[in-house]
């Protein structure tokens, strides 16, 4: 669907026809993508209308020609305690080595288990992704210190193997000039997205989900390096053109893949000191890409937005600060987080029975508020703008019903002000820093469901979610690059849901089917303010007992390329 297309089957009534032969405002590209990208009760988004199994897109990129170094696979425990790095708790770094880049990526991206039905085998990672298609890559450029060559190098990540390739080298003195007045072993990791792999299955929809997927992987990497003592900030203004060029990732075409931004890895709490990758030269190794598919479809109304967002003016960087960290509740579980975070899985469906505890739905709450010192929105600039809509199904003591938690100071009265005015907006008492409003109490079950594309999960949890997201008001301050920042935003924050429901021994499940405009009636919304980008669901889950599960590494036999 080219952008002319995309925009004639835009529905607002305001629509001007942009000036014959100029393309519409990156804004305005944005905003038609949002439109024709929604679920209705009578019309799904744009989707290929069947599954093309012999052109399923290969979950594992390699990268053919390329040098490639194992990593030694770390002890299934690691240090650091899961509640210690949810509390952001500081710890001394750890050197930078080739243990260490094997331990971020275990904990972060890496293969966690192998399923196995009848003949069909199937790799489950660290990070979740929608339809387990992983559009998600890592790349991760480390100096010398790193001890993985003798010079600088860009490497990717290849999950399957727990293995870096290597695609570039870089000077020695122009890695330094870069790098002058970071903290020593400062490196850089830069997530990218095949948007291919989605779209193989979801279609138009597929944008969305490759956003959330790297939202994911974003708090999985921050919370990850915060584990080792490190953190990750994101690295403002990167021109990564360069470093497209360098690694070799195909820019266009059917199977492209797109860096999506620089982060800067950093030893300890205090260096915001950021690199300059201008200074960088690059020396390309030559690899290729393995061909993921066969045959393609081309969704263009992807393709347009994301030459929108590309065109898009860089708005400078909002002046918010974060909220201060608050004193999180201890959570009873003393696992690590290698062991929460390797042991996390979507549940398929939830038995429909289970309570969740007061406390422990509070700590939830609480765990997934930003602030400075969060390690999960460590790569997410303040202010945030995706707050939680909240289906409460079986919390002990609370009243089941529909509730709201601002993660922002001053939201819940901007809400207010655009919802159905018989909503009751009671205060909920909770623990300092929690903002809960009832809006209305009695079952919203099958309302939950109803609203996920019919997924019974989302009714037979504890409680669901819809991200409830300030879409305007991100418009007016970054412009078009406001729309996959708050993806990424609802992502991270699904990311630290997955992980509490883990560690309070419950299941969850990110849900990227649900009817959009079905949620924003619920609400008597009436424009486009604020919408709902991505669904969550929290409760006991029903395992599927006719799988097996085998162990990440060594790879099984035959596992799939
Ligand atoms: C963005 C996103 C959207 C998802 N949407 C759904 C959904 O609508 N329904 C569902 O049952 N699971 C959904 N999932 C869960 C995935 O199917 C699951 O992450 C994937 O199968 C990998 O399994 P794992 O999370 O256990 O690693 C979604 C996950 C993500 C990250």
């Amino acid at each position: 669907m080219p952008w002319s297309d995309l925009w004639r089957r835009r529905a607002g009534a305001e629509d001007r026809e942009p000036a014959a032969g100029a393309p519409p405002a990156p804004l305005e590209i944005a905003r038609a993508y949002h439109r024709v990208s929604k679920h209705h009760t009578h019309r799904y988004a744009d989707g290929p209308g069947w599954l093309d199994w012999a052109n399923q897109p290969a979950p594992f990129r390699t990268w053919l020609g390329a040098p490639r170094v194992a990593l030694q696979v770390p002890s299934s425990d690691g240090a650091a305690r899961y509640d210690e790095v949810l509390r952001g708790a500081a710890r001394e770094p750890s050197a930078p080595s080739a243990a260490l880049a094997s331990e971020l990526c275990f904990d972060s991206l890496a293969v966690t288990a192998w399923k196995q039905a009848g003949d069909a085998r199937w790799a489950l990672r660290a990070n979740p992704s929608s339809g387990n298609l992983h559009p998600t890559e890592l790349y991760l450029a480390l100096g010398p210190e790193w001890g993985l060559a003798d010079e600088p190098a860009l490497w990717h990540y290849a999950p399957r193997e727990h293995a870096l390739e290597r695609l570039a080298t870089c000077t020695r003195e122009s890695w330094r000039r870069a790098f002058d007045g970071c903290a020593p072993g400062s490196a850089l990791l830069v997530p990218t997205s095949i948007p291919w792999r989605e779209a193989w299955k979801y279609g138009l929809r597929a944008w969305r989900y490759c956003q959330h997927d790297l939202g994911h992987a974003l708090a999985a990497l921050g919370l990850a390096a915060h584990a080792q003592g490190w953190r990750v900030d994101e690295l403002a203004e990167a021109e990564l053109a360069p470093l497209t060029v360098a690694a070799g990732w195909p820019a266009r075409g059917p199977e492209r893949e797109l860096p999506d931004l620089a982060l800067v890895l950093a030893p300890g709490a205090s260096s915001r000191a950021q690199p300059r990758l201008a200074e960088l030269e690059w020396r390309a190794g030559g690899a290729r890409p393995n061909e993921l598919s066969a045959e393609h479809v081309d969704w263009e109304a992807i393709d347009a937005l994301e030459e929108a967002l590309a065109r898009a003016p860089r708005a400078s960087a909002e002046r918010a600060e974060h909220a201060p960290a608050l004193v999180l509740a201890s959570s009873p579980c003393t696992r690590s987080f290698r062991a929460v975070a390797r042991t996390r899985r979507s549940a398929v469906d939830m038995d429909g029975r289970t309570a969740l505890a007061r406390a422990a739905f509070e700590r939830m709450l609480a765990a997934a508020l930003p602030h400075a010192a969060h390690p999960a929105f460590a790569a997410l600039a303040p202010p945030p703008r995706a707050h939680l809509l909240l289906f409460v199904h079986r919390v002990d003591g609370l009243a089941p019903g529909l509730y709201f938690c601002a993660r922002r100071s001053g939201a819940a009265g901007d809400l207010r002000a655009r919802c159905r005015p018989e909503f009751e907006w009671a205060r909920v008492d909770a623990p300092s820093g929690i903002e809960l409003y009832r809006l209305h109490a009695g079952d919203m079950r099958g309302v939950a469901a109803a609203l996920s594309c019919q997924q019974a999960l989302a009714g037979n949890g504890a409680f669901s979610a819809g991200m409830l997201c300030e879409l305007e008001a991100g418009f007016a301050s970054l412009g078009a690059r406001a729309y996959p920042r708050l993806f990424r935003e609802c992502g991270a924050l699904g990311q630290v849901l997955y992980l509490e429901a883990e560690a309070a021994g419950v299941r969850a499940t990110g849900i990227g089917c649900f009817f959009d405009d079905g949620v924003h009636a619920l609400l008597g919304m009436r424009d486009e303010a604020w919408q709902s980008l991505y669904h969550f669901a929290v409760g006991a889950a029903i395992d599927d007992a006719r799988l097996t599960t085998l162990p990440a590494y060594p790879t099984p036999e035959g596992a799939a390329d």
